[in-house]
């Protein structure tokens, strides 16, 4: 048995997401949506293996043959216990970044080995999440505007006054029209449900709640961020078409389950770290002046509830060796 991790993980992870970041902020506003992602996940490879654990990627960039790096089942760490499973997202939104829009982060979260729930080859998750303070209220099979005035009594204030953050995409809309008519605020985002998940717990975001289908393996990345936030997410497994219903059905995945945020990483213990790769609602984005670049991190553990902010300045001299582009 392996000792369980301890806090000195949590801020060796943003070491790794502060690399990610900066590979991947190069090709900011290029169009080069697979440039972004390559850069981030060569530097995140190469800066998971000096981390002291013995980790597997349970949510990775996909199956092996489709990504030759940071695949599901991939070992990474320098093999060390503590035994842990991971979950990488070396870039959530390169397509903002390859736009140069805002909201993009390099995302890494860590939880004991076994507790981080695989979706397979389910793509997406319907999704809701708040914060602490409406934590317990809201429940994604109840209808909207229900959710919404849970959320106003929690929160202490007007159906009106609550903003509602929703992935803007067709399959969405109902989630708008809904929110429109109870006469709720929308804050639309292209992409990046990571951050709006953790919005919804951040004091003052000014975002109350998150409805969607969105990814899964953001889902449970989210997780353990909302697990040290106190904040809640609840998701159903939202499959695209027969074939993935095949597969849940083959695969023992229950299609009717609400997976709780426990049910998506079933652990006290979680880490989680980001660092702002585009400026957005959570988080600044990597600034570059000559031989200085400064980065915007947020760093938690569920097992003490610690948020903590760093605010990093790195020489591009001894970053050399992390990312070719810096
Ligand atoms: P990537 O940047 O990793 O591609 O993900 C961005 C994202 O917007 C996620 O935040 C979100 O969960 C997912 O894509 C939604 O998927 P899709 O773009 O297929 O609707």
């Amino acid at each position: 048995m392996g000792e369980r991790p301890d806090r000195n993980l949590a801020l060796e992870l943003v070491r790794v997401t502060e690399a990610a970041a900066m590979a991947a902020a190069r090709w900011q506003g290029r169009g080069d949506k697979n440039a972004v992602d390559q850069a981030a996940v060569d530097a995140m490879r190469k800066m998971l293996a000096t981390v002291d654990m013995d980790g597997i990627v349970v949510i990775g960039e996909g199956e092996k043959d489709e990504a030759p790096m940071l695949f599901n089942g991939e070992h990474v760490g320098n093999g060390k216990p503590p035994y842990v499973d991971v979950a990488v997202d070396p870039v959530d939104g390169t397509r903002l970044t390859a736009r140069g829009m805002p909201g993009a982060l390099a995302v890494l979260a860590v939880a004991d080995r076994g507790s981080m729930y695989a979706p397979g080859s389910l793509v997406y998750m319907d999704k809701i999440a708040v914060g602490e303070a409406a934590a317990g209220t809201v429940d994604i099979e109840a209808p909207v505007e229900h959710n919404l005035r849970q959320v106003a009594k929690a929160k202490d204030k007007e159906v009106g006054d609550v903003t509602a953050i929703i992935l803007d995409r067709p399959r969405n809309e109902p989630y708008v029209q809904a929110v429109r008519e109870a006469g709720a605020r929308i804050a639309l985002i292209g992409d990046g449900d990571i951050s709006g998940v953790i919005s919804t717990a951040k004091q003052d975001s000014g975002i109350d709640i998150l409805f969607g289908i969105g990814g899964s393996p953001e889902a449970v990345t989210a997780a353990c961020a909302m697990a040290a936030l106190r904040g809640e997410i609840q998701c159903k497994l939202w499959p695209r078409d027969e074939s993935e219903r095949r597969f849940a059905l083959e695969h023992d995945l229950d299609l009717d389950q609400v997976l709780s945020t426990r049910d998506l990483v079933d652990t006290d213990n979680t880490f989680f770290a980001a660092t702002g790769v585009t400026s957005g609602t959570l988080l600044d984005g990597v600034r570059f002046s000559g031989e200085l670049v400064r980065t915007h991190s947020v760093v938690m553990r569920s097992g003490s509830g610690t948020v903590r902010y760093i605010d990093a300045i790195h020489r591009v001299e001894w970053l050399k060796d992390v990312g070719a582009a810096l």
